[in-house]
């Protein structure tokens, strides 16, 4: 039996498209959050979706922690503040002010955070479509990242991507393998804002951006 016979083709109407617009137009990286704890079937829900994401040859070669230990997430806030004081040095004086203004994580408030890593062996998929660009297994993660970032969002649970973190110490804190690569530190916790707007646009870090399309 042939691949298009075996199901109806599931036909989506333009409410599935407007609360899709709305969810991605409201979804914000968020700094400041709620201490409120996240309900445990919230989370699962939130973690069911990241199955659903897509992954070069269906590799799935996200591999997440739970970051419960609060030993551990101490010093993740430790690296997080010592490579943040090492980015501003990019910056000169009042530039520099600017920049450690910034609140550039919500760490210490959000009652959950996750670490993406990328298995860059993974067994599944055998292989399939990365041997020109091995990247893509990275790619992968960040799928299942944004599918659950969407996921959380519409049900308002913020998330705060984290990158100013150094990639060695994150991996020996969660002593996990060698093999895995840091792809993403999220918060998750109940946002204490929303906008449609991105706060580095609403506090005047940058001016609005625009996408980059050409036709050939
Ligand atoms: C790969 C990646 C890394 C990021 N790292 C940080 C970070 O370390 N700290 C931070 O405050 N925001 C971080 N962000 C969030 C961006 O600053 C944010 O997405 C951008 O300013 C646009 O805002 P919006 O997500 O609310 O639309 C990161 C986002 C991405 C996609």
């Amino acid at each position: 039996m042939g691949f298009l016979s075996r199901d109806p083709i599931m036909i989506l109407s333009s409410e599935h498209h407007a609360n899709l617009t709305e969810v991605l137009k409201w979804r914000r990286d968020v700094r400041h959050f709620s201490t409120a704890a996240l309900e445990p079937a919230l989370l699962k829900q939130i973690e069911a979706c990241v199955d659903f994401a897509p992954s070069v040859g269906n590799s799935r070669p996200w591999r997440i922690v739970r970051v419960n230990d609060k030993n551990r997430k101490a010093a993740i806030v430790r690296s997080f503040e010592e490579c943040n004081r090492q980015a501003s040095l990019i910056y000169q004086e009042k530039a520099r002010q600017d920049y450690l203004a910034l609140k550039l994580s919500g760490l210490i408030e959000a009652p959950n955070h996750l670490a993406f890593f990328t298995d860059l062996a993974p067994a599944e998929g055998r292989g399939v479509g990365r041997q020109t660009m091995p990247e893509t297994l990275v790619y992968s993660t960040v799928m299942a990242i944004h599918t659950l970032w969407l996921t959380a969002r519409a049900l308002n649970v913020g998330v705060g991507w984290v990158s100013i973190l150094d990639p060695q110490t994150v991996r020996n804190v969660l002593d996990v393998p060698e093999s895995w690569q840091l792809t993403g530190y999220l918060c998750l916790g109940y946002p204490l804002e929303c906008d449609d707007k991105p706060e580095l646009h609403r506090i005047g870090w940058q001016t609005d951006t625009q996408s980059v399309w050409i036709d050939r």
